[in-house]
């Protein structure tokens, strides 16, 4: 019941013209494909040129992220309806590479959830412990904190278009990926926090991605996982062939 989504996080690679040839090689692999939701994210400067070359094709546009205020005197910020604008139908928030070089908190994360959630943008909020938080038995702790403030205040309604990403920093761009178990384990206590906060409809509805280290090598183990319900890709979503067969996943 919840279609999966595959989302390219492409951080900051990709020229405008890199962008178009990315694209335009996708939409050839990916043609005729159905059942899941194929996302790509692009820096800020290729989002209008993305936008074009992917008009008609059924992948969606995402930007990496937002400010919580729709206009003012915010130097160098971007604000949802200008996200919306450049043809974003999603935005991702909370990356830990936000969350720990730029200072970002749950409390500011959740005012962009809320400002994406008004101005009509789907949510990719990701969420993740550390290696060191992990080994101190500290994950779903802070796993708990992260969904609870990140999604703080928001209707069960509008969770309808909040997508949550579960990336554990330390499998992120180290090859490093959570085994299917490890995946599945954080997936369902997540799921099972989204049940707390927002009832059994919401819960069973939201789409829970993973991300850390996804290949073609490992998409399938994890998506065969119940409650694994789609990836966000950052390395391997910059080549056309790796993305598109993770995006033509084959669960067991
Ligand atoms: P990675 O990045 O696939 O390169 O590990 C994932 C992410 O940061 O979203």
């Amino acid at each position: 019941m919840r279609m999966p989504m595959i989302a390219g996080n492409w951080k900051l690679h990709k020229t405008r013209a890199e962008a178009a040839e990315l694209i335009n090689g996708l939409k050839s692999e990916l043609a005729g494909l159905a059942g899941v939701e194929v996302v790509v994210a692009p820096p800020f400067t290729a989002l209008e040129t993305a936008a074009a070359a992917l008009a008609g094709s059924g992948i969606l546009l995402a930007a990496q992220n937002c400010y919580p205020e729709p206009t003012g005197a915010f130097t160098g910020e971007v604000s949802p309806l200008l996200l919306k604008d450049a043809g974003c139908r999603y935005v991702i928030v909370g990356h830990s590479e936000r969350r720990q070089l730029f200072g970002e908190s749950d409390e500011f994360i959740n005012r962009k959830v809320h400002a994406l959630v008004r101005d009509g943008l789907g949510v990719i909020l990701c969420i993740g412990e550390t290696l060191e938080e992990r080994e101190a038995d500290r994950m779903f702790d802070v796993l708990r904190r992260q969904v609870r403030h990140g999604l703080k205040g928001l209707a069960p309604e509008a969770m309808a278009g909040v997508v949550v990403a579960y990336e554990p920093v330390w499998a992120i761009g180290t090859g490093k990926t959570a085994t299917d178990e490890q995946a599945q384990e954080a997936h369902a206590f997540v799921r099972a926090l989204l049940r707390e906060q927002f009832g059994p409809d919401v819960a069973d509805a939201t789409r829970i991605l993973y991300g850390g280290s996804v290949k073609p090598g490992n998409v399938d183990g994890l998506m065969t996982q119940p409650d694994v319900d789609g990836a966000l890709v950052g390395g391997a979503s910059l080549k056309t062939e790796e993305f598109a067969r993770i995006a033509r996943f084959q669960p067991a």
